[in-house]
């Protein structure tokens, strides 16, 4: 079997740089604002993701788009949100639609349920309905919504991702129930190309002790098997005491 292409928008960012060298059984295109660094063989196209005629080159014939560019803030206001995160993800659909890609993988986030991270209710089933609790998390939750439309109107398979803290090793306790390691990262991205569903969303974190997000679906839809457990890394981080919920406006 040939290896598919994938693109990965938003390549030059920090989660691309945590899985870029995994994704080594597939043919790579990578799209970003800021030149990435190039893994041998990969094609590389710099521009806006809401420049219509780039995206159309970058989604040709591509089996796969793992979209990873936006805004990843959850702090920043809505003036700053809007394009990267809702407008730029809508080009990205309409484009994959035009050229037939097969699946979009796209980063949401925690966020889009970080009320119930806030009032306590654990663990978090990702089918309950989006509960954001910040302006950040609104766009994963609208980007959610909008990717189910694709799927249900216009047959582009399109599988969310809810990421963690997704860092090489936890920092700060606040990070610990909601960790993402680059492993797990790898191992979930490359399950959800791969994956028999049409579309959905799944929390993404590793196997932590304590963990707040519930792991079962991605488990059962898209056989993601955690390997790495924040609790390895708790008595080396920072105590932030911050009330140890991710979004510090709940
Ligand atoms: N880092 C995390 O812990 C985390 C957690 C949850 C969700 N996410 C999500 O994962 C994705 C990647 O996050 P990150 O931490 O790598 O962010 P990042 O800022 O490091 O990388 C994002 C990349 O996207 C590019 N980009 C942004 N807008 C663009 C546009 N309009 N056109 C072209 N390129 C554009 C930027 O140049 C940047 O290189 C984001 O959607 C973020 O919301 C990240």
């Amino acid at each position: 079997m040939t290896s598919p292409t994938v693109l990965v928008t938003g390549a030059a960012g920090r989660v691309a740089g945590q899985l870029l060298a995994g994704l080594d059984d597939v043919r790579l295109r990578l799209l970003d604002r800021r030149r990435p660094e190039e893994p041998s063989g990969a094609q590389v196209l710099v521009g806006e993701l809401t420049d219509r005629d780039l995206l159309a080159r970058a989604v040709d014939g591509v089996d796969a788009v793992v979209h990873l560019a936006g805004e990843p803030n959850p702090d920043a206001d809505w003036a700053d949100l809007e394009a990267p995160n809702v407008d730029g993800f809508v080009a990205l659909l309409g484009a994959a639609q035009e050229h037939g890609v097969r699946r979009v993988v796209y980063a949401s986030s925690v966020h889009a349920m970080g009320r119930y991270e806030a009032e306590g209710r654990y663990p978090i089933d990702p089918t309950w309905a989006p509960a954001p609790c910040c302006p950040y998390g609104a766009t994963k939750a609208f980007d959610e919504a909008i990717a189910g439309v694709f799927a249900h109107r216009h047959g582009v398979s399109t599988i969310g991702l809810r990421l963690g803290a997704t860092e090489p090793e936890p920092f700060a306790a606040r990070q610990l129930p909601g960790w993402l390691g680059p492993a797990d990262l790898r191992q979930l991205v490359l399950r959800a190309i791969e994956a028999d569903v049409r579309t959905g969303m799944y929390s993404a974190v590793s196997a932590n002790s304590g963990g707040r997000w519930s792991l079962g679906t991605a488990r059962a839809d898209l056989g993601y098997q955690p390997v790495l457990d924040s609790a390895d890394w708790a008595d080396r981080v920072e105590d932030d005491g911050a009330g140890l919920t991710t979004c510090r406006h709940p």
